[in-house]
């Protein structure tokens, strides 16, 4: 018999979540305006809001910590974590951040000015957010296939190769200062780019000049999927894919909230020595100095250690199994679901889940609300309100799919908790076809408003 994956760790420390009632729970989120991130943490029994700095490290991490150096400049953690990246990552010149978006922030307050397009495979939101943020704009140019959640590719995070030439081609030089690929592409699912698509992008952007950057939070996951979809790296181990990935790179973001394996924490990988030399003016601005940008000394020091655990093989197995174990769950109780199911979350399809409510009127954010109302389980909606209003018109962009994530912290939640979750959204499904009516918008931010958006539920 061949022998199921098992956690390669143990639990030595819990903490306890919070049950409540339907009633309760009712109640709990007309207060909050509809917006799950307005709920406090004690009004949450499972949270799948995000998989970003929710996750638990390890004692080893929180052995680290205790030998955290917090000298404001030249931190003993500091050369521990950028000996530790330039290891992983082969990137001579590294820039901590206190998170992912403030990498952007730096590294775009560099790169990014008005009117310029930066073509990439679905942006994150802060990406576009901090592109947008400086007038210039995105170009998505992820394949097709992503944006069908039935249809089965391997690596629905890849770029379509012709669109991307051809905006290249088609735009004044000038115009793009580099391309971005995110790995894992969150946006489209947190869906995988083979090792071929980043090659191929690569040599489109040095045909046309163009540095290529990566949005690298879940590069690790990432590497998991070129080595057990991408037959040519299935003897190489993690550590080696994640290598060969990041050579076809000029540079990196990183949130390392992800596959730092850290509550908090980020930093910037570059080759260029200009580009990072003026980009320290701006970490200096925006961060702190350039040993510790943002960052304690001790978290320094777990995300080092988390760098290497997250890119272990038995680890990222144990991950994405996991995620996939909730996914097959909800493929066996016939619930639509984002195929392949994602690195660190299921996607479910509101389109197909819940076509009855109308899409002016949020139907992915309405399941989401139904899913904590029934079962206590905060996700978050991936789908108008996230997609924000076009900056010109101000109508509402209406994105191809309207999900919801279900995003699952790292060594956080056991199989328990999955199945308990599969069995609130069964019923939620059995009960789909009375679902007629959904929200409406009653306050919202000009850019991100997701975060703050105050929504009136529809009747
Ligand atoms: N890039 C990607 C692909 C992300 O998923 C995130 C964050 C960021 C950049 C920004 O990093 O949060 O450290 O500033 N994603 C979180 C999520 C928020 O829930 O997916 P950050």
């Amino acid at each position: 018999m061949k022998l199921p994956y098992a956690e390669p760790y143990k639990t030595k420390m819990v903490e306890y979540i919070r049950p409540s009632t339907v009633e309760q729970r009712k109640e709990w989120i007309k207060e909050a305006n509809y917006n799950l991130f307005n709920l406090t943490s004690e009004k949450v029994f499972i949270d799948l809001l995000t998989d970003s700095g929710t996750g638990a490290m390890s004692d080893i991490q929180w052995a680290e910590m205790m030998k955290g150096d917090e000298s404001y400049a030249g931190s003993q953690s500091f050369l521990k974590l950028r000996d530790t990246v330039k290891r992983l990552t082969g990137f001579d010149y590294f820039l901590p951040t206190h998170q992912g978006r403030a990498a952007e922030n730096v590294l775009f307050s560099v790169l990014v000015k008005k009117d310029d397009i930066i073509p990439g495979n679905s942006h994150f939101d802060t990406t576009k957010g901090h592109i947008e943020f400086r007038e210039a704009t995105t170009c998505d140019c992820t394949i097709d296939e992503a944006f069908d959640t039935s249809v089965y590719h391997p690596f629905k995070g890849n770029v379509n190769i012709e669109k991307l030439e051809e905006i290249l081609k088609n735009t004044p030089e000038d115009k793009i200062p580099f391309v971005i690929i995110t790995v894992t592409c969150n946006s489209a699912g947190g869906q995988p780019v083979s090792i071929e698509n980043i090659k191929q992008v690569s040599e489109i952007c040095k045909k046309y000049n163009k540095p290529l950057y990566f949005d690298a939070a879940r590069f690790a996951e990432n590497a998991y999927f070129i080595k057990i979809r991408e037959d040519k790296y299935k003897d190489k181990n993690i550590k080696e894919i994640v290598k060969e990935m990041l050579s076809y790179a000029d540079g990196m973001t990183m949130s390392a909230k992800k596959d730092g394996l850290v509550n908090m924490g980020g930093f910037i990988a570059l080759r260029d020595e200009e580009i990072y030399k003026k980009a320290t003016v701006f970490n200096i601005m925006f961060e702190g100095f350039i040993t510790y940008g943002g960052l304690n000394g001790r978290d320094m020091a777990a995300m080092a250690v988390g760098l290497d655990e997250a890119t272990e093989f038995d680890y990222l197995e144990t991950r994405v199994e996991q995620v996939a174990f909730l996914g097959k769950r909800l493929v066996e109780y016939g619930i639509p679901v984002q195929k392949p199911f994602g690195g660190h979350a299921i996607f479910l399809d509101a389109n197909k889940f819940v076509p009855t409510i109308p899409r002016d009127e949020y139907r992915a954010q309405a399941l989401a609300i139904e899913l904590y109302i029934r079962g206590g389980v905060r996700s978050v909606e991936i789908g108008t309100i996230l997609a924000d209003r076009d900056p010109f018109t101000h109508k509402n962009r209406y994105p191809e799919l309207e999900l919801v994530r279900l995003a699952i912290p790292r060594r956080t939640y056991s199989l328990n908790h999955m199945r308990y979750i599969a069995a609130v959204l069964k019923n939620i499904y059995d009960s789909r076809d009375e679902a007629k009516r959904g929200y409406t918008i009653i306050d919202e931010a000009p850019i991100m408003r997701h975060f703050t958006v105050k929504l009136k539920k529809l009747i």
